[in-house]
């Protein structure tokens, strides 16, 4: 049986120390808060009723992280990982079921070092993405980048392990995509490489979702050539909702099918003002802003765009400029922005949706609290990588994703069950627009709506089966091999988590 906090503090704190980890805070430490609530991004994780880990502990490097998993395990605790802290249902700090626990945070193992010979670089997974992009972009020169998401907190570790997708995506793919090797602790404390990890594991950690497989301790990362400048716009569009339906209905066949070198998504915020609708367009070319004119007034004349909107850039400042900061030294700020209590949730478009159906999605929209959609286009060379290359499934025949999001202030607390409840209405609204058979969604915008294992559940609620329910949503057949990667590095299941991959024949 899970030893009690208290005592299952002191024991940890004995192994760490024995093992020369100095770096961990208890509760009973004035730093203990301060160190847990530094990357809690969703603010709903941080109220009093949701369980604290027994320790925090910091690993300063790889061998340190071998112990911290080693002593959890000595001191029956359960192990979560942390990189960047964004998991949107605060997996990597809490656990369901009052399950003792400790939380690893990688924040201290955030180095990154780029070979601009070999065009690769090594980066530890507790490095933000804007640490990450501040290496590359530093490094010497302006045309090698990295391919990942926008937000410059967002940690490489949890990002990594569910894909990670952005602005360069379209060109070059996910993160996960882009990965060459890595370093994986597995549940023993063993740092494996590629070399000696097994194929279905390798496989697995590169888009199989964060916590399942053990912890990444650094990737090896392809970095990707761009132009010395590339075209960046960011531009806004208000009208009534017949306007703006039509803007989404024309950007469905254009945003995806649109050249390679070409990121055009839309924004659109539930919210109207004087019964006019507002969307937002973020849009990336590699290439000059003349290009990016000549076929965008072809392809998307709608639009309006002028060249007048369009700036040119290096690579480093578009994503100084999409993580919306300030300088480039501001890439480097661990520290989020914007800390908000907010749910979200993921579908994928298949086929367009007509501009009647637009319409009526605005309309449902508008009658919403505080939120947004965001529409994400794939296409280009997400569609060229076969669905099996990596867990990542949605490849070709997949336009876009659509993140559906609510969010609310402290003052608003007693209504944040109203507000995710009319996100989950508006989700089943959404159902005859999107994916079927199964209704798809992306591991990187978890969601444990679309159900959660049960460990304690001696029922057998964490069997293969009930976790293939969530599952094959977000990695279709891949869930299978991603189950026997699982049971190969893990059979004991000890990283796991409320929508984890379950090893065969588990049933505790
Ligand atoms: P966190 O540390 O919370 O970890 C997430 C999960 O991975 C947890 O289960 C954790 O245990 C596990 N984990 C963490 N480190 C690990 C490691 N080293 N080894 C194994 N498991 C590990 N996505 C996207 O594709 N494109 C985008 O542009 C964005 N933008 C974005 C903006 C904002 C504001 C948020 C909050 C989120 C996004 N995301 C996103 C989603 C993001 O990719 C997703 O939440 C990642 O899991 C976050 O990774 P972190 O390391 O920050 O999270």
């Amino acid at each position: 049986p899970a030893l009690a906090p208290a005592a299952a503090a002191h024991d940890i704190s004995s192994c760490l120390l024995s093992n020369g980890v100095s770096n961990f805070s208890l509760p009973s430490s004035p730093s203990y808060t301060p160190l847990l609530d530094s990357s809690i991004r969703n603010l709903r994780f941080e109220l009093p009723g949701v369980g604290k880990p027994a320790a925090v502990i910091l690993p300063a490097s790889k061998r340190d992280l071998q112990s911290a998993v080693v002593c959890a395990r000595a001191a029956s605790l359960a192990i979560r990982v942390r990189s960047g802290g964004h998991s949107y249902e605060g997996l990597s700090y809490t656990t369901e079921n009052h399950v003792p626990f400790v939380v690893i945070d990688l924040a201290g193992l955030n180095r990154v070092r780029v070979d601009r010979r070999s065009a690769t670089a090594w980066a530890e997974s507790g490095a933000t993405l804007g640490e990450v992009y501040h290496a590359v972009g530093l490094s010497g020169g302006r045309n090698l980048a990295f391919s990942a998401g926008s937000c410059s907190t967002v940690g490489m570790g949890g990002h990594t392990a569910g894909g990670g997708f952005g602005l360069l995506s379209r060109k070059y793919a996910l993160a996960a995509d882009n990965v060459i090797d890595a370093v994986l602790i597995d549940p023993s404390g063993r740092a494996l490489t590629r070399a000696t990890m097994d194929d279905d594991v390798f496989w697995a950690i590169r888009g199989g979702g964060g916590g399942s497989f053990g912890v990444v301790y650094a990737w090896k990362l392809r970095l990707v050539p761009v132009p010395d400048n590339i075209t960046v716009f960011s531009i806004g569009r208000t009208g009534p909702v017949e306007l703006i339906a039509g803007l989404m209905h024309r950007w469905q066949y254009v945003g995806p099918s649109l050249p390679d070198e070409f990121y055009l998504s839309t924004y659109i915020p539930t919210r109207s003002s004087n019964g006019n609708l507002s969307m937002s367009f973020t849009g990336q070319v590699l290439g000059t802003k003349r290009h990016a004119m000549a076929v965008l007034s072809q392809t998307f004349p709608e639009l309006g765009l002028a060249e007048s909107e369009l700036s040119e850039v290096s690579w480093l400042e578009s994503a100084v400029k999409f993580a919306g900061l300030s300088s480039v030294a501001d890439l480097t700020n661990r520290q989020p922005g914007v800390r908000q209590y907010s749910k979200s949730k993921s579908d994928y478009v298949r086929a367009p949706i007509s501009k009647q159906d637009a319409i009526k999605i605005l309309r449902y929209m508008s009658a919403g609290p505080e939120g947004s959609i965001q529409l994400d286009p794939y296409g280009g060379a997400m569609a060229r990588i076969g669905s099996t290359v990596t867990p990542f499934p949605h490849r070709a025949g997949y336009l876009y994703s659509i993140q559906y999001g609510v969010s609310w202030k402290a003052s608003e607390i007693d209504r944040a069950d109203e507000y995710i409840g009319w996100l989950r209405s508006f989700y089943t609204f959404m159902a005859p627009y999107v994916s079927k058979n199964p209704r798809a969604a992306y591991v990187n915008y978890l969601d444990l709506d679309l159900g959660t294992n049960g460990w304690k559940n001696a029922t057998g609620g964490t069997s293969v089966a009930h976790a293939a329910s969530w599952g094959e949503r977000y990695f279709f057949t891949n869930f299978d091999r991603l189950v026997r990667a699982k049971s190969k590095v893990d059979p004991e299941n000890v990283f796991n988590n409320a929508q984890s991959i379950p090893p065969l024949h588990y049933d505790r």
